[in-house]
């Protein structure tokens, strides 16, 4: 493996601005190819989400960063050290959940933490506490893992990466399960840890979660990199909306007609009139617009609602199935996987 992996090492721009690069990973499965020439690179100090249909390779990309799987082939550096030769003297500064967190269900979720905090040393053991408050659990510490409910078992995930107080959070499908309070704890402890200029991995299929934690993103596509770049960018490429509620839908419908951001208006029974805008008009400046020129002609507006483009939208063209990339902000070089 060491041999294999200096050689592949040379593939990294070992840039040191990268928290974590992967450079061409390929891992199979058998026969079967799970990760086809990955190469992901994440800057220090941003919130990098990874995105996928079911199946795209996302926990897989995340347990081979982690060492817990073989690779095939590829190079890998976290903070700049190769890994995962290097992952015994990195492992301290990274906290990761990957899938369903594994805790022994015979023993509490306090003495599991205490278990993990022993084997890291570095001090983790005196933020158990800090961590159960944390992370939503300090109710139910002393209770068997066993007894645990999902969303309970994810918290008890989410503060034995906070026993670590690490550099890298790493943290895949952690929402699952949690309750509302759970979610926006969760979210609060993401953005912090991101504002504190640490490195956040997040990968989720709750992508609004996504769009909340990170700025950039990499979707993955059947074991694919097909797009990777800043979600400002992806936003910059999709179609705006205003949505309008009104007293009178036919006379806006005319007046929206002729007022320049609009490209298109159309009545929806559930939502109202649709506005369409023109590429590249922000949609809160058309909104104030609309709202104008529907005033002056009379119209009574009881509802405009400025819509940026979402992730979702976006995500779900370039992974339907048939989708050409060529015509996606992911086909540019710059954004391109590499
Ligand atoms: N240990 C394994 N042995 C064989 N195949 C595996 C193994 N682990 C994962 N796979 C396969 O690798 C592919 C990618 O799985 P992975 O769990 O990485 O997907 P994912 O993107 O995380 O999906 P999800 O959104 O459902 O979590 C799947 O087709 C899966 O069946
Ligand atoms: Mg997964």
């Amino acid at each position: 493996m060491e041999s294999f992996e200096g050689a592949a090492q040379s593939s990294l721009s070992g840039e040191s601005h990268l928290a974590v690069e992967v450079a061409g990973l390929t891992k199979r499965f058998g026969r079967r190819t799970v990760l086809s020439d990955v190469s992901v690179a994440i800057p220090r100090g941003v919130g990098f989400g990874i995105l996928g249909p079911n199946g795209a390779g996302k926990t897989t990309l995340l347990r081979t960063l982690l060492g817990l799987v073989r690779y095939s082939s590829g190079a890998m550096r976290i903070f700049g050290q190769p890994v995962p030769s290097e992952l015994p003297a990195l492992f301290r500064r990274i906290g990761a959940v990957v899938d369903e967190p594994g805790f022994l269900p015979h023993i509490t979720g306090r003495q599991n933490l205490e278990m993990l905090a022993a084997a890291r040393g570095d001090g983790a053991s005196k933020r158990i506490d800090y961590a159960l408050e944390r992370a939503g659990l300090g109710a139910n510490s002393d209770q068997k893992v066993a007894h645990y409910s999902t969303g309970m078992r994810q918290r008890l995930g989410v503060a034995s990466c906070l026993i670590a107080d690490p550099d890298l959070l790493i943290l895949d499908e952690s929402m699952n399960g949690l309750d509302p309070a759970g979610m926006q704890n969760l979210r609060t402890l993401m953005r912090e840890h991101v504002a504190s200029s640490r490195t956040l991995i997040f990968c989720s299929h709750l992508l609004d979660e996504v769009e909340r934690a990170c700025e950039m993103v990499a979707i993955l596509d059947k074991g694919k990199v097909v797009f990777q770049g800043p979600i400002a960018q992806i936003r910059g490429q999709g179609t705006a909306l205003v949505k309008i509620g009104c007293d009178d839908e036919r006379r806006a419908l005319s007046v929206l007609a002729s007022v320049p951001c609009a490209t298109e208006a159309r009545f929806d029974h559930h939502e109202g009139i649709i506005v369409v805008l023109r590429a590249g008009c922000d949609p809160v400046h058309s909104a104030v617009e609309i709202n104008r020129s529907l005033l002056g002609a009379g119209v009574a507006v009881h509802l405009i609602a400025p819509e940026r483009p979402r992730l979702e939208d976006w995500f779900i063209e370039l992974t339907r199935p048939g989708a050409s990339t060529d015509s996606s902000p992911a086909s540019s070089p710059e954004v391109r996987g590499r």
